[in-house]
């Protein structure tokens, strides 16, 4: 594991981005998106910054969550990633693969998850990426795994349906075992509303467990932190 500290956001975002471009220019590269305003950032930056040094043709494009919203809603993350990056990007639309969030949840869930299992690697029988970006959530969260169903992250379909503890929102997302298969997995965790669960999570403390970010340990995968010093702010230095 691999814990990177920036000065803010911004710093994350660019940090994050250069190494973006240095995985995915490794010829055909399926990553899977996060939702957030972190990674609306990163997309900017992609996008605006380093749109000519990309081979956008080889990467395919799919979300480790998604909001079961219409793709035209305000809190749908494949419109928040069309306003940040596609509209201002060339990438043929084949390579994008968004979890259609009109669709009834369940139904969706495993038409997702089929799609995974067709399109990518498999080892052992779980879907592998080449890169999950992941976040957390004030709440603790990361991709759509809550705390309060934490149990979701070991469940046997590799996307499961999710439910937001205080809207009741539904939301596809991929499970602990679609994560933890990755072949790089990376974080990005900003600002001081995530200090305490990250000083949790990075050390273990008793009590973490029910935060996913906690159970994220890649099978044979590279796990990456870029945080910025706010997030940072519990870990002792060294
Ligand atoms: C979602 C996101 C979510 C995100 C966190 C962090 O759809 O809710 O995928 O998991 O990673 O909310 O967001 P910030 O980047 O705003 O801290």
């Amino acid at each position: 594991m691999e814990l990177k500290v920036y000065k803010d956001k911004q710093e994350v975002a660019e940090q994050f981005s250069t190494y973006f471009k240095e995985k995915a220019n490794s010829g055909e590269f399926h990553v899977a998106l996060s939702g957030g305003s972190t990674p609306k950032i990163v997309f900017d930056v992609l996008a605006e910054k380093f749109s000519d040094e990309i081979d956008w043709s080889k990467i395919h494009f799919y979300w480790g969550d998604e909001r079961c919203v219409p793709p035209t809603d305000d809190d749908s993350n494949y419109k928040m990633t069309v306003e940040h990056l596609f509209s201002k990007i060339e990438v043929p639309e084949a390579n994008i693969h968004r979890v259609l969030g009109e669709n009834d949840p369940s139904g969706e869930a495993m038409r997702y998850a089929n799609l995974l299992e067709i399109n990518l690697d498999r080892i052992e029988g779980i879907p592998q990426f080449d890169l999950v970006i992941l976040g957390m959530g004030d709440d603790g969260h990361t991709a759509s795994i809550f705390p309060h169903e934490i149990g979701l992250w070991n469940a046997e379909d590799h996307c499961v349906v999710a439910t937001h503890p205080d809207s009741g929102q539904k939301r596809v997302s991929i499970n602990g075992k679609v994560i933890n298969t990755a072949k790089e997995v990376a974080f990005l965790v900003t600002g001081d509303s995530k200090a305490e669960k990250v000083k949790a999570v990075l050390g273990k403390t008793a009590g973490s467990e029910v935060y996913p970010a906690s159970l994220v340990n890649p099978t044979s995968g590279n796990l990456v932190w870029f945080l910025d010093e706010d997030a940072a702010t519990g870990l002792s230095p060294n």
